[in-house]
């Protein structure tokens, strides 16, 4: 399987995690691409057999958290996932509120099947990021 992490991250600590998440792909036996949201190329990440799309947490703190518009904004230029599995994920320093289920929404939207929804309080992987490593098919 080759998995595309795509993430947006102003300060670094969510194009770390997605570097982790990487590493955790490949040592899983996959093969993998790991680019920021303003390099990733959306017809390349919509051919692979995987999609992980992160971005960090922009709100109020406490309210109004949501993507950046790059990552909205790259979700929606995606063709058609015909039921690829998906996860999205973000870094955060308080709440998340409904970012996450927002973000998958809008990836199910392009046909992706989402099935994993991370986030984590600094630059690295969720530790279930590994689990739904596991639910992908090697080789497929
Ligand atoms: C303008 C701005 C708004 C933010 N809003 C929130 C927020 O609503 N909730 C939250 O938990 N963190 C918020 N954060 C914190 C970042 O999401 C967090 O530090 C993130 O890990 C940064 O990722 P990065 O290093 O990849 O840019 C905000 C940061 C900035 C700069």
């Amino acid at each position: 399987m080759k998995v595309a992490i795509v993430y947006d991250s102003k300060t670094g600590k969510t194009r770390r995690a997605a570097e982790e998440m990487a590493a955790m792909v490949r040592d899983a036996g996959h093969e993998y691409s790991v680019h920021p949201v303003q390099e990733a190329d959306p017809a390349e990440v919509a051919a692979a057999d995987a999609i992980c799309i992160g971005s960090w947490t922009q709100g109020l703190m406490l309210i109004l958290q949501h993507a950046t518009q790059a990552t909205i904004d790259f979700i929606d230029l995606l063709s058609p996932l015909h039921g690829k599995p998906a996860a999205v994920f973000c870094t955060y320093l308080v709440a998340t509120g409904k970012m996450l289920p927002k973000m998958a929404d809008r990836l199910r939207a392009r046909g992706a099947d989402v099935t994993g929804q991370f986030k984590v309080r600094g630059p690295m992987a969720a530790k279930s990021f590994g689990e739904w490593v596991r639910t992908l098919e090697k080789g497929g």
